[in-house]
């Protein structure tokens, strides 16, 4: 494994190597095995493989959200490690991306970025896209890997690459859960133990929600939930939706159609969490 403050240092090292598809895991650190089950496919996919690790300023609408993002460079490399030498981690301060200043781009995503994670969390997705494109750009990758976990910042991440023609496949990876049916997510990690033994309640509303679905309508499970979580003393609900899983256009009657796909995203105090499943 080698790792790389610089992408030049990296890309001339790359230029060396032959044969080399590439496959690219962008992450922000904090690894868990959601990010070693994407590394893992990729290893499997590619010649070699470029994990970056980079906390990406312009897609945190909050200071505090950014400050607070857990980062632990020296576990993460020991989680690493064991890949071995077919991967290369790239572990950059913000100027080896951006220069001076570090600034979103500007893309245009309609629905796909005004719903959901995009009404609760301002320019988020300009940001994300903004490094994606930069990473995709720099590394020209042959494949680049994205957990569903992030299923709305997956679907962006296709707009993007479709709009732009970016020479890549985007690799959809499934979400990896603890056994108790919580989602994996670096967020995980700050909650009190009190709290990481409620979490598992997003899953299980959103398996009760698809159960609900041969019973009832989309209306009254969006009502079921709503008044479920108002009663409910430690989560706050931000959302709950079932949306077309491509145009994540929401959807209020079952079509009978295999595209559905449920959201939610809640508040354990301080802690914003999110999952979804196939509806
Ligand atoms: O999903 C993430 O960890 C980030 O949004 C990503 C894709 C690495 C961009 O910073």
């Amino acid at each position: 494994m080698h790792i790389y403050r610089h992408s030049d240092v990296l890309l001339s090292q790359l230029s060396e190597l032959i044969p080399k598809t590439i496959g690219l895991v962008p992450t922000m650190g904090a690894l868990h095995k959601g990010h070693l089950s994407l590394i893992e496919k990729a290893v499997s996919e590619n010649d070699w493989v470029i994990v970056t690790i980079f906390v990406n300023p312009t897609q945190f609408d909050s200071n505090t959200d950014l400050v607070n993002y857990p980062s632990n460079l020296e576990q993460d490399l020991e989680l690493l490690s064991p890949f071995g030498e077919k991967l290369m981690v790239y572990t950059p301060r913000a100027d080896d991306l951006y220069g001076e200043k570090a600034v979103a781009g500007s893309y245009q995503f309609d629905i796909l970025e005004k719903t959901m994670e995009g009404a609760s969390r301002s320019g988020h997705f300009q940001g994300v896209a903004t490094v994606v494109h930069k990473l995709l750009s720099v590394f020209k990758p042959t494949k680049a890997y994205f957990g569903e976990k992030d299923y709305q910042q997956l679907q962006i991440i296709h707009a993007l690459v479709a709009q732009l023609k970016l020479p890549v496949t985007i690799v959809d990876c499934p979400i990896v859960r603890e056994t108790d049916g919580l989602a994996m997510s670096s967020r995980n990690t700050r909650l009190t133990p009190i709290q990481r033994a409620i979490a598992p309640v997003i899953y299980e509303t959103l398996c009760k929600a698809v159960a609900l679905k041969k019973q009832t309508s989309i209306l009254q499970i969006n009502e079921w939930v709503t008044a479920f979580f108002r009663e409910h003393p430690h989560i706050e609900l931000d959302y709950f939706c079932v949306a077309n899983n491509q145009t994540l256009q929401l959807v209020e009657e079952t079509n009978g159609e295999e595209n559905l796909r449920a959201f939610i995203a809640v508040k354990l105090g301080e802690v914003r969490l999110i999952d979804n499943v196939k509806f």
